[in-house]
């Protein structure tokens, strides 16, 4: 499976390190930068990883940020993107389980290196559910037709 990521420079450091642990678990991954500290705009970034989601040219997406908030909000401007913004286990096995989160958000400057390895790790393995669930990612995307012109 491809998973795309990209971070700013908030995220850098721990997205430096997450792309190598992707590869180590066995995905391949597309590393949409940033590729440095220097400071960046965490839009350019987000919407990288979001409309490769999005359009469907990739499954999954992680992307990080100083908090994961700025990264959250502009990859669910998206069509069809569910973004989590997550920053303990058990959510991040429920973001796959209950939402399907198609991406997954963290914050570099608020979770260390080996939690954010266990949240990718839970969140890459996991499975979505399914049932009741769905019903209600299907009034999700009514609400994005509604209001996204989809
Ligand atoms: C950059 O300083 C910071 O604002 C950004 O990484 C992120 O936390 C925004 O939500």
């Amino acid at each position: 499976m491809l998973t795309a990521m990209a971070s700013d420079h908030g995220g850098f450091r721990l997205k430096a390190d997450l792309v190598t642990f992707v590869r180590e678990l066995g995905y391949e991954v597309e590393d949409l930068g940033c590729f440095d500290e220097n400071t960046v705009d965490y839009p350019d970034f987000g919407q990288a990883v979001a409309q490769k989601v999005s359009s469907g040219e990739v499954e999954r997406g992680i992307l990080i940020c100083g908090t994961g908030i700025g990264m959250s909000i502009v990859a669910n401007k998206f069509p069809g993107v569910r973004a989590a913004l997550v920053s303990h286990v058990y959510a991040a096995r429920m973001a796959r389980e209950h939402n399907n989160a198609n991406i997954l958000v963290m914050g570099g400057r608020i979770v260390g290196l080996g939690l954010a390895q266990e949240i990718v790790k839970a969140w890459l393995e996991a499975e979505f559910q399914g049932g009741r669930h769905l019903k209600r990612l299907e009034k999700i995307e009514a609400v994005e037709r509604r209001n996204f012109r989809v």
